[in-house]
């Protein structure tokens, strides 16, 4: 597995209590994830919340397809899931999300897609080109990705790093404006 572009990247796994510090209801006013999603996120897709952590985008995604779809959502930590899906089931969403845990080398899940969102998680995996690479391979053709990076972990240039992972990995990768705490970009499988 390659590592050659990631050596400048902290690889420090998020714990699960941390995220409460900033996947609140505070986030939810400034970030509503159903309202950003919306750009990409239609009903009847199938949907992968890559590194899901509290639930924040995979219950955003949820709520968008309102029946109509799947949210695969993705993490290497069991807790991350379960606190996510008890959120899922209190905002009546929990019967289109289906948890998977993986692992740090592993994606853990190889169906189809439509659309993946990584929010704030390809810094922490030990090797982001090999997820990109794997997200493509997953994605329908015209499938895309939207991947948010936190500004206080990743600088601009870390940040580049992962769009030139992207393009290499066979993506067109745009980059977005930033929001107040996140580095965004958008990617499409070409
Ligand atoms: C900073 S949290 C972000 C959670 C959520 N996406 C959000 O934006 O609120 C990063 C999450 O990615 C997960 N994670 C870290 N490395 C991972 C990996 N290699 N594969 C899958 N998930 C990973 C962590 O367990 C954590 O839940």
């Amino acid at each position: 597995m390659s590592t050659s572009m990631n050596t400048d990247h902290q690889h420090k796994v998020c714990p699960w209590w941390v995220a409460y510090t900033f996947d609140n209801f505070l986030r939810r006013k400034i970030d509503p994830a159903d309202k950003v999603l919306s750009q990409w996120v239609r009903p009847g897709m199938t949907v992968m919340d890559f590194g899901c952590g509290l639930g924040h985008y995979a219950i955003g995604a949820a709520k968008i397809m309102d029946g109509r779809g799947k949210v695969i959502a993705v993490d290497l930590q069991e807790k991350m899931l379960e606190i996510a899906m008890k959120r899922a089931a209190k905002a009546g969403v929990d019967y289109m999300i289906t948890p998977v845990r993986c692992s740090a080398y592993s994606i853990g899940y190889s169906g189809e897609l439509d659309f993946i969102v990584a929010g704030n998680v390809l810094h922490e995996t030990p090797d982001y080109c090999e997820v990109l690479r794997g997200f493509h391979g997953m994605l329908n053709s015209g499938g895309q990705v939207y991947f948010t990076e936190p500004k206080n972990h990743l600088k601009e240039e870390q940040f580049q790093t992962e769009i030139e992972a992207a393009r290499q990995s066979g993506f067109k990768a745009e980059q977005l404006p930033t929001s107040f705490y996140a580095r965004r970009g958008v990617l499409t499988r070409i």
